[in-house]
């Protein structure tokens, strides 16, 4: 595979965990996040963290994207990288040499895992595509295409700046330089499409696609034009009603064309996973660099287990000068408490079909486990009786039927933690001694 080759050079093998020690006291592994914030056009649904410069000075914005991954790995107690996801904005309009110089900085400060996944987010517009080999010898190794639909009407609504041609083109192309290894985003719910075109449209995408894709239920985002349109009534979206249909028969037909859904919104066969996201949705350390990226990481100045949250300064402009005077653009820092942490292990488990495990869990709460904390709450035991949730040796997830209402479920499952562990420490001992009994 070529990717392989050129990755080598900065592919430099982690040191092993040592068996026994806790995730919340593991801190030298995490992946990195680096975000590319510029965009040729503004797509009328999007309110990400993007602009649309009238020219971009990659020089500077190199310098700054090294110079703060350098300050924030020695900030952090990271010596490895698992994995490195390039998103955006529109990162695939970086110099292929930025990406480069941003992976070389990495390999000189920390180490790589052995494959790492290196990904790129790629827009299918003219402008990026010639450059997609460029990229691969850069290191990139995995790319996402915004592919978004096929449908030419749709794009056009959404404000796209490309064609479903162009759309295919750079996805075969991809295929051709990253053969298993590139994923699709396709969105639903789109303004005027009905059931039976969705169906198609994605029947269509099976037929040219690798062994990965990402599905996104259109969210109609205030502040956005598409918004505004719908407000207005010069645009309409399909109803929930409709949409959770779409989603329903988009789960059966990628299930039956070989896929496995493993998260929410994700699909692999041949077991293309990503593991940059898998390592988020296991409340994995990561690294978030350039404007307005987020990080979860354990700080060397905490010289303990305190996972700290934090956002780089949003703004490019004001971004790059407070990396040129302090090394990095931290602008909210802010630690997260025991049960804040346990809080996000337990939405970002619940989004994969495997669930949380009773190992992981206990990598992050050692003090009480899925039973004691969740099995005993009436609430939790009805919709076990309703097959929406499994509670098991396995650990804890949503059955088939549980994932497509995750979004209802957690609420219950949240105030459950929060009561458990912010209860009177007479209570908690009672709850230590019903586990005792449960001999887990
Ligand atoms: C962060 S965006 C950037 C990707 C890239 N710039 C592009 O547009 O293709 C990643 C994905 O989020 C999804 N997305 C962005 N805004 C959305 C929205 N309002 N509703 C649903 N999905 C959205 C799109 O599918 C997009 O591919
Ligand atoms: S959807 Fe992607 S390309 Fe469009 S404005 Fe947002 S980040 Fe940029």
């Amino acid at each position: 595979m070529p990717w392989r080759g050129v990755f080598q050079r900065y592919v430099l093998k982690c040191p092993v965990t040592e068996a026994g020690v806790s995730r919340r006291t593991y801190t030298h592994e995490a992946s990195l996040y680096v975000h590319w914030p510029y965009c040729l056009k503004r797509c009328s649904y999007c309110n990400f963290n993007k602009y649309i410069p009238r020219s971009v000075d990659h020089v500077l914005m190199t310098q700054s994207l090294q110079r703060e991954t350098q300050t924030l790995l020695h900030i952090s107690q990271v010596s490895c990288i698992t994995s490195v996801f390039f998103g955006g904005g529109t990162p695939s309009l970086a110099q292929p040499s930025t990406i480069a110089a941003v992976l070389e900085t990495v390999s000189k400060h920390a180490q790589f895992s052995a494959n790492a996944e290196v990904t790129l987010e790629v827009n299918p517009t003219p402008a990026g595509k010639a450059r997609l080999r460029d990229f691969v010898a850069a290191g990139v190794n995995r790319f996402s295409i915004g592919m978004q639909s096929l449908n030419d009407s749709s794009l056009r609504v959404l404000g796209r700046d490309h064609s479903p041609q162009e759309a295919l083109q750079t996805l075969s192309e991809a295929r051709t330089l990253c053969p298993g290894r590139v994923s699709v985003d396709v969105m639903f719910g789109l303004p005027d499409q009905s059931e039976d075109s969705w169906q198609s449209e994605l029947e269509e995408v099976l037929s040219v696609c690798d062994d990965h894709v990402s599905l996104y239920q259109l969210t109609l985002e205030r502040g956005t034009h598409l918004f505004k349109q719908v407000q207005l009534g010069e645009v309409h979206v399909p109803g929930d009603d409709v949409t959770a249909t779409m989603y329903k028969t988009a789960r059966n037909i990628l299930k039956k064309a070989g896929f496995l859904q493993y998260e929410v919104s994700n699909f692999a066969r041949n077991n293309a996973v990503s593991t940059h996201n898998i390592g988020y949705w296991k409340a994995q350390q990561y690294i978030g660099v350039g404007p307005g990226a987020h990080g979860r990481f354990v700080p060397h100045s905490l010289q303990g287990v305190l996972r700290e949250a934090r956002t780089q300064t949003l703004e490019p402009d004001v971004w790059i000068r407070e990396v040129q005077q302090h090394g990095h653009a931290t602008r909210r820092q802010i630690q997260l408490s025991h049960l804040e942490l346990l809080e996000e292990v337990l939405v970002m488990g619940l989004r994969m079909n495997e669930g949380i495990s009773h190992q992981h869990w206990a990598e992050f709460s050692p003090e009480a486990n899925l039973h004691q904390v969740f099995g005993v709450s009436e609430d939790f035991q009805q919709l076990q009786q309703r097959g929406h949730l499994i509670l098991d040796d396995g650990g804890l997830r949503c059955s088939w039927e549980g994932l497509a209402l995750l979004d209802s479920i957690l609420p219950m499952l949240l105030l459950r933690l929060e009561m458990f562990f912010k209860k009177p420490a007479a209570s908690a001992a009672t709850a230590g001694r019903t586990h005792g009994q449960r001999k887990r």
